[in-house]
């Protein structure tokens, strides 16, 4: 496994992969893996001939200061982990080498409806900072197929808007890896570390209250359904953002279900000072 701190270094070696013919995977990561990230190197790898891995805290996605010192990070342990993957090459920059002109100086990205729901409400800027880190990172790695979590739904359809934005929809594959889950159902993410073991035992309820969505879902009215999901998080000491139910494909947010179009269950909810998210696809 190589280390590449330096942006043109990185992009000098891999076009010379792809010159002798390599075709490449990349999975972009803010560090502290757990199974799920994993879970997309081992995607890469079975169609790729590297996978490339990066390793960077994004501080312009970063709406809440105290979330951004607090992003665990444990290097030594990721490189283990990406080592024992079998993961071909790892990207860790610095902020100045991803942010050559500063942080406060991007570009602004026109996702228009995406940006106005959900995460965009909740978490201002948060999508301009994913998309300003995104495409840079896609300049540098050029990557023939790229990897992302279902666990994040809508910066899966961030980044599918941004890539084709950037005109590379016909030169970069994108694959949306299914969530992986604890044994009680509680989605992974590095997020989790930060949780009390009280908040820890609690924190399935996210995922109960999908659960409970998705098994009582009907054709017809949803508003009440969202309502009983959203009160129950409530009352077992969730502070909560939404429990929402949109068009599977274009996120479109849906109180009335003609019982056919694909849906999915979104939330987010802070457990103290912990923010969780999660979703479920109805099919
Ligand atoms: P991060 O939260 O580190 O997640 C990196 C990738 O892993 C994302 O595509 C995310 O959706 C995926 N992932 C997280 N938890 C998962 C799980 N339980 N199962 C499967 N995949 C999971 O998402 C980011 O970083 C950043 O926003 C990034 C895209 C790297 C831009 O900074």
């Amino acid at each position: 496994m190589i280390l590449f701190k330096k942006a043109e270094d990185l992009h000098i070696y891999l076009e010379k992969q792809r010159k002798s013919g390599k075709k490449y995977g990349f999975v972009p990561t803010m560090g502290a893996l757990h199974a799920g990230h994993i879970s997309l190197i081992e995607a890469s790898r079975k169609t790729n001939d590297l996978t490339v891995c990066s390793i960077f805290i994004n501080p312009t996605q970063f709406n809440d200061p105290s979330d951004f010192e607090k992003y665990p990070v444990t290097l030594e342990e990721d490189i283990t982990k990406l080592h024992l993957a079998n993961c071909d090459i790892v990207f860790q920059p610095r902020v100045a080498e991803m942010y050559p002109d500063g942080t406060n100086v991007f570009r602004r990205y026109d996702l228009g409806y995406l940006e106005q729901i959900l995460e965009g409400t909740y978490r201002p800027g948060h999508f301009q900072g994913v998309c300003a880190i995104v495409h840079r990172l896609l300049e540098i790695v050029n990557p023939d197929h790229l990897y992302i979590g279902q666990k994040d739904y809508q910066q899966c359809m961030v980044i599918k808007k941004l890539i084709e934005m950037i005109g590379k929809e016909s030169l970069i594959r994108l694959h949306i890896s299914p969530t992986l889950r604890e044994p009680d159902g509680l989605a992974m993410s590095s997020r989790n570390s930060r949780l009390s073991s009280g908040e820890r035992k609690k924190a399935t309820g996210i995922f109960q209250a999908l659960l409970f969505v998705k098994e009582n879902i009907a054709p017809g009215d949803l508003r009440s359904l969202k309502k009983v999901a959203a009160t129950k998080l409530s009352e077992e000491g969730f502070k909560v953002d939404y429990v929402e139910v949109a068009a599977a494909e274009s996120l479109q947010l849906t109180e009335h279900w003609d019982g056919k179009e694909k849906l999915v269950v979104l939330a987010a909810a802070y457990l103290n000072e912990v923010r969780l998210i999660d979703n479920l696809l109805v099919t």
